[in-house]
């Protein structure tokens, strides 16, 4: 049995503004919509080797958007 859980990031749309730091720093992890607001790529799952720029991302957006979900 593993323990490793899965990472996601969300990004609330109600939230974004736009301020793209996101898109800057984990442009893997997110892509910006037809508004230039962030959006998580994909189903949002967060590679092991990317957890650190999910939390880098989620630290930085003035807005509080960006939700890391643990499951
Ligand atoms: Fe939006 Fe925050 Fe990214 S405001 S574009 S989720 S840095």
């Amino acid at each position: 049995m593993t323990t490793t859980k899965t990472l996601r990031v969300k990004v609330d749309r109600g939230r974004c503004q736009g301020h793209a730091r996101c898109l800057a720093l984990a442009p893997e992890l997110f892509e910006p919509d037809q508004f230039g607001n962030g959006h998580e790529r994909g189903d949002g799952v967060v590679v092991r080797a990317l957890e650190e720029k999910a939390r880098l991302a989620q630290a930085n957006c003035p807005e509080l958007a960006i939700t890391i979900i643990e499951e």
